[in-house]
């Protein structure tokens, strides 16, 4: 798979970018942002076995954000169960020296749309720490509308903190062009 965007690439990752994810994963800033199954700190071993899972993975659903050639960040989308499998969660990550550069509003605007289209969806959504004012406003320029705040719902780096859930509907039009599995 391969999106090219004007700020950046979104495209299947590859054996050799485990240098640059390590490199840009490797962060207590991105860390602090994610779930606890990201690891931290990033070390080569994490990179491999991610790779190594990404390889294996169908259908394919986390990419590589790539700048200049290097993977630098990664998007991507759990495909969600049973009755909610009309829906997907979308996460994403960037090493911090390509934050504020337009990257990550650029990339879920792609991924979102991949995502509706390839997998027939009518929702897709996110769930940000509330303390995370880049990723909501990431969240809100590309038309995730605010649903509700999931208080107390999450115990990150040893404080309880609420996390906000976002959602993007799909047009009917669109999701409806390819059926739900
Ligand atoms: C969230 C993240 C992906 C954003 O990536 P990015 O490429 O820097 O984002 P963009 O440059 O596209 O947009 C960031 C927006 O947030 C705004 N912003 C950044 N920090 C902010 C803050 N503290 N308060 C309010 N707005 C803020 C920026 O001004 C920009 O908005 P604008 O375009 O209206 O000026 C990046 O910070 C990151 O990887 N964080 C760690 C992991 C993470 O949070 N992942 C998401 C989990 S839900």
């Amino acid at each position: 798979m391969k999106i090219a965007l004007k700020t950046c690439l979104i495209r299947t990752w590859r054996a050799s970018d485990l240098d640059s994810l390590v490199e840009n994963a490797n962060s207590p800033q991105v860390w602090l942002n994610l779930r606890d199954q990201f690891p931290h700190p990033y070390t080569k071993r994490a990179g491999r076995t991610f790779l190594r899972h990404m390889q294996a993975r169908r259908p394919e659903t986390v990419f590589a954000i790539d700048v200049g050639g290097r993977a630098v960040g990664a998007i991507g989308f759990v495909l969600q169960k049973d009755v909610d499998r009309v829906s997907a969660e979308v996460g994403y990550w960037l090493g911090e020296q390509y934050w504020g550069r337009g990257i990550a509003s650029e990339a879920l605007g792609a991924i979102t749309r991949h995502a509706i289209e390839t997998h027939g969806l009518t929702r897709v959504f996110a769930v940000p720490f509330a303390y995370n004012k880049a990723s909501c406003r990431v969240l809100e320029k590309n038309g995730y509308a605010l649903e509700g705040c999931l208080r107390r719902s999450a115990l990150k780096n040893g404080q309880i903190v609420d996390q906000f859930q976002y959602a993007f509907i799909a047009d009917p039009s669109e999701s409806s062009r390819r059926p739900p599995r």
